[in-house]
């Protein structure tokens, strides 16, 4: 029976008796069962069912004394507590009611104890049956949902038991910042059983492991924000030019470690931390787009300078979702600044400490990136061991610049005849320069052609990197990271 499909009828129609023909002794009979009918419907609408009522029926005993058991999980937890609950309920023998509340709204906390005790209107004023509501939260980076259930109380009977669980998702509106569950049952240990199930099946049903994802703003601290799912492009070795030895570093300190984490484990080794680090446009953020491609099994919880506050929740995502890679780009941005919570700690030391933190078996790889080493070195050679590997990524060498103008040439029909002057002009020119020197070497080539097909000359490149040089552009070189000195 769900309150939202109780009828009380209040309404009974109370025609008095027709008046054509003799007064009937019948008449009076139905008139008085009517009146009689009408005041016992206005004294059930005045006692309708509280949870305390609707649970003690389902009961069917005293529920005063029943201990309640209680769990609680971060926000980004919900849809992964629903999936724990859908498949708890779907077992056999086991069916369930959802009853939705009302007035639960800004009043503070309440749990399944208040709901089973006082309930006499006059002096209750705590949440009462309403109508279930839902919201649909993300299961993946594709667009798909699981309905979740924001507020409700479920009476299940499973075999002879009977449970009573009170579901709460994260809502700002009241005081809660996360997911509770609280469960009575009529057994003695059943309640505690079930929310440990509940904290079991969640995980292992958890929707976030093996996705790439990242903490969304929040403005209620960071255990009451979601995580966002992001898609994982596999992305081509040859997309990614990098010195041999700089790209072999990289790959052995993640990839490798990942592949071989057992057998590194067993031998004692723990090459986790990695730091990469070198001038504005060479590729540090492509090297990690890179490394999330190839690590296809891995959850990638990726953390900036505005979700730091989140790197406690992030390691124990990691530890929980391991084998992990918890991705903190530009970390100079954080470096000096305040910890939110812990007063006078840089935000960078927390990292530092809960990097440290992580045990030492734990399957979680830390890539940091930064343009701005010299601001970190302090606090990283304070703090020594917290980073096992820093690698610099250079500016492409004169040989690296080929391969990056032939990469970015792709479908192009361009002249690159006079390619080696081009590159000898262009020494100390990052990644992020040459790839518009193409693109605008393209746009010149349009330009002069509006209506052939696109043919980039020796030209056009010439043009394109006369303008690039051209001090009028030097806004232009700065935020592509070229220093001309
Ligand atoms: N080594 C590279 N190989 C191929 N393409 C590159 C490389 N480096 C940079 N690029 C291209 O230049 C773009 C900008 O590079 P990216 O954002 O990775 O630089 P960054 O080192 O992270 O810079 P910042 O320090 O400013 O964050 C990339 O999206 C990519 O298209
Ligand atoms: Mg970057």
């Amino acid at each position: 029976m769900s309150p939202s499909r109780v009828v009380f009828s209040a309404s009974t129609p109370l025609d008095p008796p027709s008046d054509d023909g003799p007064l009937r002794w019948s008449d009076v009979r139905g008139y008085g069962r009517r009146l009689v009918r009408r005041f016992v419907a206005q004294a059930r609408a005045a006692e309708q069912p509280t949870f305390r009522t609707m649970i003690g029926s389902h009961f069917g005993i005293a529920v005063d004394d029943l201990a309640v058991s209680a769990e609680t999980w971060p926000a980004y937890e919900h849809v992964n507590v629903q999936a724990a609950l859908d498949v708890w309920l779907a077992r056999p023998a086991t069916t369930h009611e959802v009853l939705g509340l009302a007035d639960y709204r800004h009043r503070g906390s309440f749990g399944l104890a208040d709901l089973l005790g006082q309930d006499d209107p006059r002096v209750f004023h705590g949440p009462r049956p309403g109508n279930v509501t839902r919201t649909s939260l993300p299961i993946g980076p594709d667009g798909a949902t699981r309905e979740c259930l924001r507020a409700a109380v479920l009476l299940v009977s499973d075999g002879d038991d009977r449970l009573a669980i009170l579901f709460r998702g994260p809502d700002p509106e009241s005081d809660l910042g996360g997911v509770a569950v609280e469960v009575v049952a009529t057994r003695d240990g059943l309640a505690g059983a079930v929310t440990a199930r509940l904290r079991e099946l969640a995980l292992e049903l958890n929707v976030h492991r093996g996705q790439v994802v990242s903490f969304g703003h929040s403005m209620f601290g960071e255990r009451a924000s979601l995580l966002r799912f992001h898609p994982r492009r596999p992305m081509a070795a040859g997309d990614l030019i990098l010195p041999e030895a700089t790209f072999a570093d990289i790959r052995r300190q993640v990839v490798g470690v990942a592949r071989s984490s057992e057998r590194l484990r067993a031998a004692g080794q723990h090459l986790k931390r990695g730091l990469l680090y070198g001038p504005p446009g060479v590729g540090k953020t492509h090297t990690v787009r890179y490394l999330v491609g190839e690590l296809g099994e891995t959850t990638i919880i990726e953390l900036t300078g505005e979700t730091l506050g989140a790197i406690r929740e992030a390691c124990s995502i990691a530890r929980s979702l391991q084998p992990a890679m918890i991705v903190v780009e530009d970390v100079d941005l954080i470096a000096q600044e305040r910890d939110r919570y812990g007063g006078e700690t840089p935000l960078l030391f927390t990292l530092l400490n809960e990097m440290d933190g992580l045990a030492e078996d734990a399957d979680v790889v830390f890539l940091l990136t930064t343009n701005r080493a010299d601001l970190l070195e302090p606090a990283l050679a304070a703090r020594p061991g917290r980073v096992d590997q820093a690698v610099y990524v250079d500016l492409p060498s004169r040989d690296d610049r080929r391969r990056l103008v032939e990469l970015y040439v792709g479908g192009l029909d361009v002249d690159l005849s006079r390619i080696d002057d081009v590159l000898d002009r262009t020494d100390g020119v990052t990644a992020s320069f040459l790839k518009e020197l193409l693109r605008r070497a393209a746009v010149i080539a349009a330009e002069r052609q509006p209506d052939a097909e696109l043919v980039v000359s020796a030209d056009d490149v010439d043009a394109s990197l006369a303008e690039l040089l051209d001090t009028r552009n030097q806004m232009t070189r700065s935020v592509l990271g070229y220093r001309s000195e």
